[in-house]
């Protein structure tokens, strides 16, 4: 059976990258709801209506397990979605808690980039209240780059300007580290680096997340030994042109950059 992988946009392959280099037997069914993204600049019930298409789809093709590759969409549904459905879901989220350890020992502050409605939701607030005792967690929504990422405008003379004008109000040098809340956003490590001072580091959760969906097939002895073979949907319909497939596959060895 293969894994399922959702997104609203190709954010989630940044997640099905860290999977594939850790279960590269595993066969997936990668599912980006292009239909209806950006998510992060909609409402709750918009984008909880989209989610639950999306996943029932997914739940059609006898999937062993689903990734919900999407801060935003785990802000909003995962524990809706788990009562659904008898296969294991996975979410992300901020990885607030590593930054803030991480931070802490530099003395310095923690930036969130996220998306708009990922920052406003109220699991967002319960996580930093939970870690955040220092009140050194601050937070900025970016939803250019979301754009730009569905748009495959990775080009540095346009991200850069981008950055630094919503930027334009911190103070870099206070913080320690930056987590990437949306996984649209670790396409742009390389463009942030360059904005932001050579001690900031970069977390996202999406190595966490594949860990996690490794453990939980061990655990549950559902290990696969299949080819890497991946099936991609743009919403629900198969995508076979072998333009768009090679632009996918474009985005892996980029991401292998990093
Ligand atoms: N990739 C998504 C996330 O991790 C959402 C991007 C969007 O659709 O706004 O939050």
């Amino acid at each position: 059976m293969r894994i399922g992988f959702f997104d609203s946009g190709i954010g989630g392959l940044t997640v099905l990258h860290q999977a594939l280099k850790i279960m590269p037997q595993e066969d997936y069914l990668f599912y980006a709801d292009t239909a209806h993204v950006p998510y992060g600049e909609k409402t709750k019930e918009e984008v909880r209506e989209y989610i639950l298409n999306a996943a029932d789809f997914i739940a059609d093709h006898h999937v062993k397990a689903l990734v919900v590759a999407c801060n935003t969409a785990t802000s909003i549904v995962i524990e809706e979605l788990r009562t659904r459905y008898d296969f294991p879901i996975l979410g992300i989220e901020p990885a607030v808690k590593p930054a803030v350890e991480k931070s802490e020992k530099k003395q310095k502050k923690v930036l969130v980039l996220a998306t708009r409605l990922t920052l406003q939701e109220k699991k967002y607030h319960d996580l930093v209240h939970r870690i955040d005792h220092g009140e050194i967690v601050d937070s900025l929504p970016l939803p250019g780059l979301v754009q730009f990422a569905e748009n495959f405008e990775f080009d540095e003379e346009k991200i850069i300007p981008y950055l630094k004008k919503e930027l334009s109000g911190f103070d870099m040098q206070q913080y320690g580290t930056v987590v990437l809340g949306c996984t649209h956003f670790p396409y742009f490590t390389d463009s942030l680096r360059k904005i932001f001072p050579e001690h900031v580091d970069f977390i996202s959760g999406s190595i966490g997340t594949a860990k996690h969906l490794h453990r939980i097939l061990e655990v549950k002895d559902q290990v696969n030994q299949g080819t890497g073979d991946i099936l991609y949907y743009k919403s629900d319909v198969k995508v076979e042109d072998p333009f768009t497939l090679s632009k996918y596959h474009n985005l892996f060895q980029l991401l292998d950059e990093f």
